[in-house]
């Protein structure tokens, strides 16, 4: 079995040496203008306490039918990441999407027998050209909405550090989309910590913002539990030092993902005739 790499990224790449680690070959797209070289990519990972790099090898993927694809762009990327590649895409591929936001697959031509199977992170990475550096293997769970999981998902669970397959993967879908959707505009706006949020200053708008995702979320999903703002706050204290990744890409002058977080739920919300409008104004305003 061959796993195809769209998006050699900080999540890609670590997800890159996992399945390399569980015995599979990983090869990466090339898509030209990302950075042609002879044989392929070379990637080095530091993972928490080590003080060494390792280095990972991706070789350029050959032609032939693509039938297990890993996607890591970000979300603004996958229209045009996945175009050249859908000619070759198996009928029945599998699409394990690596990314955070929902609705970036809407519309881009995959095949109907699709299967695709979403994964839900908290571990953290970070690039500096070819170096990735993991700051945590937290939880990371994977799902296709189905009971069982595919065959090559034993391996990758013990290469992988607390992967676990899960039934309910929409509901840890949108919880993390909530939380991102608190988090991350609000700290990218006022060029702020996670923990920041947390001060009087920002509470009011923090507890705005959550009310109007629960609205949206209550009418998209039955069983929402409404509970963002105490999940927002939960993680707001636990990552207070961090630098979200929307402002980081904010500071960086790159474009965020929030069209897949704050605007799926405005896109929702438009769906069935709710008013979203906090959420609007911070697509607007990023
Ligand atoms: N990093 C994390 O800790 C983390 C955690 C959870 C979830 N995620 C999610 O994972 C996704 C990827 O994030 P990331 O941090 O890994 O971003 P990243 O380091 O910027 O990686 C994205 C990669 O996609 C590549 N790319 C962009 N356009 C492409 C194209 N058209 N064809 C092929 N490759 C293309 C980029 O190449 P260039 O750099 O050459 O443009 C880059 O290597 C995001 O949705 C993010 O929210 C990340």
């Amino acid at each position: 079995m061959i796993w195809h790499l769209l998006g050699a990224g900080a999540m890609g790449s670590l997800a890159a040496s996992y399945l390399q680690s569980a015995g599979f070959t990983v090869e990466a797209l090339d898509v030209g203008h990302h950075e042609p070289g002879k044989d392929g990519l070379l990637r080095q990972l530091k993972f928490p306490g080590d003080d060494i790099w390792r280095e990972i090898r991706l070789p350029w993927a050959r032609a032939g039918v693509i039938d297990h694809l890993l996607l890591a762009t970000k979300a603004g990327n996958t229209q045009e990441a996945l175009s050249p590649w859908l000619p070759l895409l198996a009928p029945n591929v599998t699409l394990v999407n690596l990314q955070n936001g929902m609705g970036q697959l809407d519309g881009v031509g995959l095949p109907d027998a699709v299967c695709v199977v979403s994964a839900v992170t908290t571990s953290a990475a970070w690039r500096d050209g070819i170096r990735i550096t993991v700051v945590a293997e937290n939880i990371t769970v994977m799902g296709d909405g189905g009971v069982s999981p595919p065959d090559w998902f034993a391996s990758l669970a013990q290469a992988w550090p607390k992967l676990k397959w899960c039934q309910s993967i929409r509901a840890r879908q949108l919880e993390k989309l909530a939380i991102n959707a608190v988090i991350n505009p609000l700290t990218a706006c006022h060029r702020c910590k996670n923990g920041a949020l947390l001060s009087s200053t920002y509470q009011p708008e923090m507890r705005d913002l959550s009310k109007e995702i629960d609205k949206v979320l209550t009418a998209v999903d039955d069983n929402w539990p409404n509970d963002t703002l105490a999940r927002a706050t939960d993680i707001a204290k636990r990552t207070a030092e961090n630098t979200s990744s929307m402002l980081a890409d904010v500071l960086a002058n790159r474009p965020t993902e929030i069209a897949f977080i704050n605007g799926w739920l405005v896109r929702e919300a438009q769906k069935r005739g709710i008013a979203a409008p906090l959420n609007a104004a911070l697509v607007a305003r990023l």
